[in-house]
């Protein structure tokens, strides 16, 4: 089955990519690289020995997607593309509405023109309010984002619900992903953020190569077990195999469904960095600073009605995220760049 994967040669989209043509599928991916290379798609092809269809473009170029819809007739897309820095976004709110919101609305158009009316979107627990219970079940409170980014995301929920309301042909599948770490583990594709990282683990990952000289654990006052904040980290091979799984339920259900991606276990930020110091036998430096603006103390997913409607749970634990993003950085230290 043919399936449009909008943003598939960025992070998580190219290990989806993997999963999907090992499941039978075939990728056929828009992505304007952005925030990625080209390369990730070769290594995609080195991995499975399967082709992947790769067109460069905008998602906002409606004409373009009208041209890919007739020539590869997919029978469902799932829409990666989109910008993701939390920082960023605050500089640049407009940059973000428009790419993140402005897709999403192209991609519905389109796929609506072409008869095209499943698909699964790339959503974040950062939708969920910070006043929740944790672990957070899907019917937690959403809403009161704390920025641009976790807006658009919540927006573009907003809009594809409303589009399956007043379509019941469609069906959306949103997923919620926790914090997606760690990296294939041939150790050809991986994470590649341009400049300097603002998420842990790739933080860790280049500090314990050397490239940045000290990681910054942001609060140690937290009301935690060790006082820095705690995350639902989740092996980005899990991830991918997570759609997978929500494509079947896409195929068989219409209407629109919420899936948490997460493992259901939180760990600290010592916890990450004694982790990955120990799997690895590497050191990594660090110092406490203050705490950084908008981070939560603990935030982790309850992650069992994914399990019981996707027959989806996550397998690899601490030690493979660790061990797989430490491969992948040692094997490309400068990301895609040769
Ligand atoms: P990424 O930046 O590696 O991948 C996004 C891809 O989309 C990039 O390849 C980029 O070039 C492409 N892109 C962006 N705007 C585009 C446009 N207008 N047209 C065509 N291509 C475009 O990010 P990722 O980590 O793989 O994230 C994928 C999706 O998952 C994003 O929507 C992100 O917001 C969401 N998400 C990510 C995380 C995370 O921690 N990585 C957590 C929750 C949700
Ligand atoms: N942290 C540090 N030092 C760093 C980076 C992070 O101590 O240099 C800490 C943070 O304070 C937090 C934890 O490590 O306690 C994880 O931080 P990340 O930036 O890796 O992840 P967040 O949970 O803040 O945010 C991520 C994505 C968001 C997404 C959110 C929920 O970056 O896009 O998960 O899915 F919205």
């Amino acid at each position: 089955m043919n399936v449009l994967v909008t943003g598939g040669a960025g992070y998580i989209g190219s290990h989806t990519c993997v999963e999907l043509l090992e499941a039978g599928h075939t990728p056929i991916v828009v992505d304007n690289l952005c925030n990625s290379s080209e390369v990730s798609l070769r290594r995609v092809r080195e991995i499975t020995g399967k082709e992947v269809v790769f067109i460069r473009g905008d998602v906002r170029d409606e004409a373009l997607l009208d041209q890919v819809m007739e020539q590869y007739r997919p029978a469902c897309a799932i829409h990666f593309a989109g910008l993701k820095a939390v920082g960023e976004s605050v500089e640049k709110p407009l940059a973000y509405y428009d790419n993140n919101l402005r897709s999403t609305l192209s991609l519905c158009r389109a796929m609506a023109r072409a008869g095209v009316k499943r698909i699964i979107f790339s959503s974040s627990a950062t939708v969920y309010s910070g006043d929740n219970e944790m672990p957070l079940g899907e019917d937690a409170r959403t809403g009161g984002c704390t920025n641009p980014y976790g807006w658009t995301k919540y927006m573009c929920e907003q809009i594809l619900r409303d589009a399956a309301k007043a379509d019941p042909e469609w069906s959306v599948v949103l997923l919620r992903y926790f914090n997606p770490v760690g990296a294939h583990p041939s150790g050809l594709i991986g994470e590649a953020p341009n400049g300097i990282p603002n998420n842990l683990m790739p933080y860790i990952s280049q500090t314990a190569i050397g490239r940045l000289p000290e990681l910054r654990v942001f609060g140690n006052d937290y009301p935690t077990r060790d006082g820095t904040g705690v995350r639902d980290y989740i092996h980005v091979v899990d991830l991918a195999k997570g759609h997978v799984a929500a494509i079947r339920h896409l195929m068989e259900h219409t209407g629109e469904a919420v899936f948490n991606l997460g493992t259901g276990q939180g760990y600290s930020v010592l916890e990450m960095v004694e982790a990955f110091q120990r799997v690895n036998q590497v050191s990594v430096p660090y110092r406490i600073a203050p705490r950084r603006a908008g981070d939560l103390a603990v935030c982790y997913a309850d992650p069992s009605k994914s399990a019981r409607e996707l027959g989806w749970k996550a397998e690899l634990g601490l030690e493979d995220m660790c061990r797989d993003a430490w491969n992948w950085q040692k094997k490309n230290p400068n990301g895609y760049e040769a």
